[in-house]
């Protein structure tokens, strides 16, 4: 019988369990919804591993009442739901998985540019709603051009890179800001750094793929919103406070900027009511950048992996908060 204990909050796939239970027992969550914040509280104080997905908030007050918690391991790149100095302060390892879901977050960020920029879901809703009365109408329904456009994205990561990819398939000019200039995918690509306030004045379509920390909260709003060209369309796909929403309401209802795609929204879930549903120059899903079958299933086997090698006090393949090894001496 194993002595360590797991929790996951969610159902995952089969192979990345049968990599933990070696290991621990495993309970998993059941079910459709997620454990309340008092329930995830409860199940953590009892075990030694987390299993956990951006939606589990993973405060200092959940870490204070988990003495045994020796790791946590997550379901994305971003863990801006996590206290990592917490965490890396009472020494649990904090896992992610890079690169496993960057190809198919691209895909999706691609395909809520085109969805915006041609309006594919608001003609669906149009003409389900029963309102393709006339016949074919040369000036109805025109659309952003995505070819040989410019392509401005904000965070040149590994999303940032394979959106890159994609806009170059449509002979599409790509500026790029981010912290670090990479010069490297300047000359292989042929990409172009900018300044972020000449990417948001000079692009047609901005992409957004940066962490949130304090530093980028509203990274986007009033003033970027105003200084954006009046056609641009806006595509979020990196965590929904990224942009201020009222700012991006305004924004969208008065026209400075032409549409937007978002797959992340602030809050998550997005309450029925918020304003910005009743927008139709706006596409939104529900934060599935990483959800095809292939990446979704990779993603569980590296965060089980993580997990595994966490609770045992071993290194991580990809760790969130590698100053913990100090802390753990290893
Ligand atoms: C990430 O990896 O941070 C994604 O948003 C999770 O789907």
């Amino acid at each position: 019988m194993n002595s360590l204990r797991i929790f996951v909050t969610r159902e995952i796939f089969p192979e990345a369990l049968a990599l933990l239970s070696p290991h621990a027992e495993v309970e998993v969550w059941p079910g459709e919804y997620p454990p309340s914040p008092q329930e995830l509280r409860a199940k953590s104080a009892g075990v030694h591993g987390l299993l956990t997905n951006v939606m589990d908030r993973l405060d200092g007050e959940l870490l204070h009442a988990a003495p045994g918690l020796k790791a946590i391991s997550q379901l994305s790149v971003g863990l801006d739901n996590v206290d990592l100095t917490e965490a890396t302060r009472r020494g649990i390892a904090v896992g992610n998985t890079p690169g496993v879901l960057a190809k198919a977050t691209a895909d999706l960020g691609f395909g809520l540019l085109l969805d915006a920029a041609r309006r594919i879901s608001r003609g669906d809703r149009w003409l389900r709603a029963g309102n393709w009365r006339l016949a074919y109408h040369p000036m109805h329904w025109l659309g952003a051009e995505v070819h040989e456009a410019t392509l401005g994205i904000i965070g040149m990561g590994q999303i940032g890179l394979e959106m890159a990819k994609r806009a170059m398939g449509f002979d599409m000019r790509i500026l790029y800001h981010s912290r670090t200039r990479r010069l490297d995918l300047e000359s292989r690509y042929g990409m172009e750094f900018a300044e972020r306030d000449a990417l948001l004045a000079g692009a047609d379509f901005v992409s957004l793929h940066l962490p949130l920390t304090p530093e980028t909260r509203h990274y986007i709003g009033h003033d970027e919103l105003r200084s954006m060209k009046s056609t641009a369309v806006l595509i979020n796909m990196a965590r929904g406070p990224v942009v201020d929403p009222q700012a991006l309401y305004t924004a969208l209802k008065e026209g400075w900027i032409q549409a937007a795609g978002l797959d992340v929204t602030d809050p998550e879930p997005i309450s029925p009511d918020d304003p910005l549903l009743t927008l139709e120059n706006l596409v939104i899903s529900p934060h599935i950048g990483s959800a095809s079958v292939n990446s979704r299933r990779a993603t569980c086997l590296m965060a089980a992996r993580n997990l595994a090698a966490g609770i045992q006090g071993k290194r991580m393949e990809h760790c969130g908060n590698p100053d913990v090894y100090d802390v753990l001496g290893i």
